[in-house]
């Protein structure tokens, strides 16, 4: 039997490179030897303030991203959070098994929350939603970046403390990262993770970007001092664009530390821009076709949501069986 995968981004702005490369290329890898499940999550976006018609734009355009990046509809199943309500169900009923500690704890509610005293009960048990997410579709395992680690142990916590009280329920999941690339860093900050929501536009590469606004980032990016091309521990920023670079031309690290050497960063960074907009061209031309065809991105939902819905619902069946209210 296949072994199942079940992941999700959610709808707040164009996937970039380090959605890309952390999760969607193991997503798009991983498609035809599993039993694979990915979720556009929308009830996640709105733990953070949402413009209606943005919101209604971004489900829409990543559901486009997720075919355009290379996941065949026929093969797996997308689907979106709120067309199957057995998410926020359970998630109700996992919130009954699920410690204040242990929310307080989550580093990515700890960083959303700061200097914000406003912080809504939705960004607190965000993690609680995402477990329900994962454990619905009982998967093997979770393809995340490694800022979904916590989060995916979590889950697995909140399974395990269901099981014990309630006999064997939720099969516990591995959380599994790529070999290169589980943490993309910033190009303006290579302390920082690359995000959507980050420091300034010119921290991430989103895959809508234009060729010019590409190579224009490229050039801007930060790099170390010395002139050697290497990835190193003490060459942060070199190692997070060679990892880049490696991850859209196919070639390894150590196939591009031997290609660049003796050569200057000037010549790097072209040759890397012109990499990621030669990658990006065929994903952007099927994007713009998809995105057109509203009702084709419709048709995938819809087919998503049925396949989606019938997995879900024999989980939380047995769950509220187990729990006493069927
Ligand atoms: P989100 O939408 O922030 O990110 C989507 C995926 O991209 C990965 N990622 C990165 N990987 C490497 N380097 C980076 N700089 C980088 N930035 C983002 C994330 O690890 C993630 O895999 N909570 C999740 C969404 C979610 C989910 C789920 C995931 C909700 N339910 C169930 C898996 C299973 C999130 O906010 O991802």
């Amino acid at each position: 039997m296949k072994k199942r995968i079940l992941s999700g981004v959610q709808p707040t702005g164009a996937l970039h490179l380090g959605n890309y490369i952390g999760a969607l290329r193991q997503w798009v890898d991983l498609q035809h030897e599993t039993d694979a499940y990915f979720c556009i999550v929308d009830y996640h976006a709105i733990t953070v303030k949402q413009d209606t018609q943005e919101l209604y734009d971004n489900i829409h355009s990543l559901a486009a991203m997720y075919v355009a990046v290379g996941l065949d509809p026929s093969k797996v199943t997308l689907f979106k959070q709120s067309d199957v309500s057995a998410h926020t169900e359970l998630a109700w009923i996992l919130n009954n098994f699920t410690h204040m500690g242990e929310l307080q704890r989550m580093t990515q509610y700890k960083d959303k929350a700061k200097g914000n005293g406003k912080q809504t009960v939705g960004l607190f048990t965000y993690p609680v939603l995402m477990a329900a997410d994962i454990l619905l579709y009982q998967p093997h395992m979770v393809p995340v970046g490694e800022d979904q680690k916590q989060h995916v142990e979590l889950t697995r916590n909140i399974a395990q403390r269901f099981n014990n009280r309630f006999s064997e329920t939720f099969r516990v999941p591995d959380v599994m990262h790529p070999k290169d690339g589980a943490r993309i860093m910033s190009l303006d900050d290579p302390n920082t993770k690359m995000s959507k929501t980050g420091s300034s536009q010119w921290g991430y590469i989103a895959l809508s970007d234009a060729p010019d606004v590409v190579m224009k980032k490229i050039k801007k990016a930060v790099t170390d001092s010395g002139s050697t091309i290497e990835a190193s521990a003490d060459k942060p920023a070199l190692t997070n664009l060679l990892v880049i670079y490696s991850a859209v031309s196919g070639k390894t690290v150590g196939e591009l530390e031997e290609l660049y050497h003796g050569q200057g960063y000037g010549k790097f960074k072209k040759e890397l821009g012109e990499a990621i907009v030669t990658w990006l061209e065929p994903i952007q031309e099927r994007y713009h076709e998809l995105i057109q065809n509203y009702d084709e991105l419709q048709a995938i939902l819809k087919q998503g949501q049925e396949r989606a819905s019938v997995v879900a619902q024999v989980t939380l069946d047995d769950v509220k069986t187990k729990i006493g209210v069927i």
